[in-house]
């Protein structure tokens, strides 16, 4: 669904903030990328959904290279939720938005089509379509920016850190939606997270950037036990995990998150003895 092959970009009088990444997504594929501040990682999403075209290297979108792709053409394909969703709505009602966004990427189906499916979207999150989107919690408002994108049945799902400011509830209800579109629709999804728990609790795979580089790709369970890649990359595994390497577990044989507590559980004897 995605491939970057040897992608580098510089912002104008500035050098690179992504160098020479490449790496292929499949269908149906959820993957986190991670790093600390300043790695790369919105460049990186922002080249995936072409907003910005590669210095060098080439970005393809279902085998459509970014460089020579429409806004159109790319927005039928790929959904991108903004870090802040403010950035995204732009509309006085909540129906309004979400019709906005349709008649963008599905004006050909007809209003009556547009407006069923407005319909539809809004009554499974449970909006009236009448409220005004600036009037509401930001959690709500991220709900919002996210029903538009998910009303027009995007391929791939960017997400640049969809949870952040958000409480436990709403980033569960967030994140399960994003999660059944993966699962039952293989939606390919790619999300930008500084919250390792949700990392861990949602996506399979993680690309781990500093500098501007791939630093690692692979499983979720394996990027997080390698201790040394995790200090390279500025990032602390979540806590279970932390906790669990603390404890000597070395979680050659956990290749899930349920596997991996259950390590740390056989260790809590050991725990409470130190
Ligand atoms: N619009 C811009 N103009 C110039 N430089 C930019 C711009 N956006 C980002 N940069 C620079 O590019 C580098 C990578 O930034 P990027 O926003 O991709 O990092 P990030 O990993 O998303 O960081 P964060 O976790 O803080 O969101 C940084 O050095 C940043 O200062
Ligand atoms: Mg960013």
């Amino acid at each position: 669904m995605i491939e970057l092959d040897k992608v580098s970009f510089a912002y104008a009088d500035q050098g690179p903030s992504v160098q020479d990444v490449s790496f292929r997504l499949e269908k149906g594929e959820f993957a986190a990328i991670l790093g600390a501040n300043g790695a790369g990682k919105t460049t990186t999403v922002r080249l995936m959904d072409g907003l910005l075209k590669p210095t060098s290297g080439r970005v393809l979108i279902g085998g459509m290279d970014t460089a020579a792709s429409s806004v159109s053409e790319r927005a039928a394909k790929v959904g991108f939720l903004f870090q802040n969703p403010d950035r995204q709505i732009c509309k006085n009602t909540v129906r309004e938005e979400i019709l906005f966004g349709l008649r963008t990427v599905r004006g050909q189906d007809g209003e009556e089509a547009l407006q069923a499916r407005t319909d539809e979207i809004l009554k499974e999150f449970s909006f009236s379509g009448e409220e005004e989107p600036f009037s509401l919690s930001r959690g709500q408002r991220q709900r919002v920016a996210l029903a538009s994108i998910l009303a027009v049945e995007p391929e791939i799902l960017i997400l640049d850190e969809p949870t952040t400011g958000l409480d436990y509830l709403e980033c569960c209800q967030i994140m399960d939606r994003i999660r059944r579109m993966n699962e039952e629709q293989q939606v390919t999804v790619v999300m930008v997270c500084h919250d390792m728990e949700v990392v861990l609790d949602y996506a399979h795979r993680a690309l781990v950037m500093a500098g501007g580089r791939l630093l690692a790709d692979g499983a979720v369970p394996e990027i997080f036990r390698d201790t040394d890649l995790m200090e390279k990359a500025s990032i602390l595994p979540p806590q279970m995990i932390g906790l669990g390497l603390r404890l000597g577990a070395g979680f050659e044989n956990a290749d899930s998150p349920e596997k991996m507590a259950e390590t740390v559980l056989a260790l809590r004897g050991k725990g409470a003895a130190q």
